[in-house]
């Protein structure tokens, strides 16, 4: 495959992704696009917390195809709440192939398309719902990291600055190590800063790294519980390693019962096991850093790589084996 050929794959729930060569990485994960958009994003955020008639402000980092926004903006408004979205995004090349696939075009009701239609011919568009109210979008494209500098300047995002005005920013970029410069320590600071003291970020990364720049940020965190029962078509060696579905953060406490009624929904939310947390005392929480914000992804890897070198963190690979989880998904990398 050519490195920066975007390859159409459809998963397990049958709804249309891409594989991008230039990172070596699906969009989604094997469950399937849709399907992680409501698991990881969409269910997290918990948006029964609204009254009917509010509109949310959402930043989406790694904005691609556009799944997670259109899959959110259609519970929204399900809901009678309205969105004010946000994407940050390097590519348009994503969002273009999308549209041109008769399946991806068949997941959205009109609406949805329409506003996926306006964003990649004019960077903003709009989508009114069946109650007459309007939810908007932008892109900013380019590097998310001068994304998120435009949204905290006062004459950036459509003339007023988003510090704290965020309900919610949905964190999607490629994994750590493939795409380090979104997930340093100063970028999310400042994601960080964007959120409103009751806002969420939300990721289905579990990167300990990730998690102790969160806390870093100071934010609280949770962990995102994985549903029950598990995903159908993913292997069952999979799913047993699957400890996590993400993260959640926020300035302010995070709802989070780690013991659901018997025979209700279990919450999507749990407090972080003895095991999460003590994967952060580990080498692997050891932050990528970019203070200059401008750093390649090789020169943030190799920064790391030498500050878990020199650090007296404990080792990762014997919190793999006392909690038995050699062979697993990687997701403690
Ligand atoms: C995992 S995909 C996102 C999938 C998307 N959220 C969706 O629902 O379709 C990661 C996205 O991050 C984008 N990306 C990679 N590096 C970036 C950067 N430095 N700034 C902004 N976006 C970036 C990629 O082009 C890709 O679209």
């Amino acid at each position: 495959m050519v490195a920066g050929e975007l390859r159409p794959q459809i998963g397990a729930d049958g709804s249309f992704s891409l594989f991008s060569g230039r990172f070596g990485e699906g969009f989604h994960g094997p469950i399937g696009a849709l399907r992680e958009a409501r698991a990881k994003f969409v269910r997290p955020a918990q948006l029964e917390r609204f009254p009917a008639g509010q509109s949310l402000v959402v930043v989406d980092v790694g904005f691609g195809l556009g799944t997670n926004s259109a899959a959110l903006l259609e519970a929204a408004q399900a809901r009678g709440l309205t969105l004010q979205i946000w994407g940050l995004e390097l590519d348009p090349a994503p969002l273009r192939q999308a549209l041109e696939a008769p399946g991806f075009r068949r997941q959205w009701q009109v609406g949805t398309l329409r506003l996926l239609e306006g964003l990649q011919r004019d960077g903003r568009a709009t989508a009114p719902s069946p109650s007459g109210l309007t939810s908007r979008a932008s892109l900013l494209w380019g590097d998310g990291r001068q994304g998120v500098g435009t949204l905290l300047d006062p004459d950036g995002a459509g003339g007023q600055a988003l510090d704290a005005r965020c309900d919610l920013v949905l964190l999607d970029a490629f994994s750590p190590q493939r795409c380090p410069e979104l997930w340093t320590l100063e970028f999310l600071g400042a994601l960080a800063r964007l959120l409103k003291p009751d806002g969420r970020l939300l990721t289905y990364c579990c990167a300990a790294a990730v998690r102790r720049s969160l806390q870093l940020a100071g934010l609280s965190l949770a962990s995102i519980r994985p549903p029950t029962p598990p995903e159908p078509g993913v292997g069952a060696g999979r799913q047993r390693a699957a400890w996590s579905y993400g993260t959640a953060a926020s300035p302010g406490p995070l709802p989070a019962d780690p013991r659901p009624d018997p025979g209700a929904e279990p919450p999507p939310l749990t407090p972080l096991s003895a095991m999460e947390m003590e994967h952060l005392a580990t080498r692997a929480a050891e932050p990528y850093r970019d203070p200059s914000g401008q750093a390649s992804a090789r020169e943030i890897l190799v920064a790391r790589q030498r500050a878990q070198a020199a650090s007296g963190a404990g080792s990762t690979s014997a919190w793999r084996r006392r909690w038995g989880l050699e062979g697993g998904t990687g997701q403690a990398a």
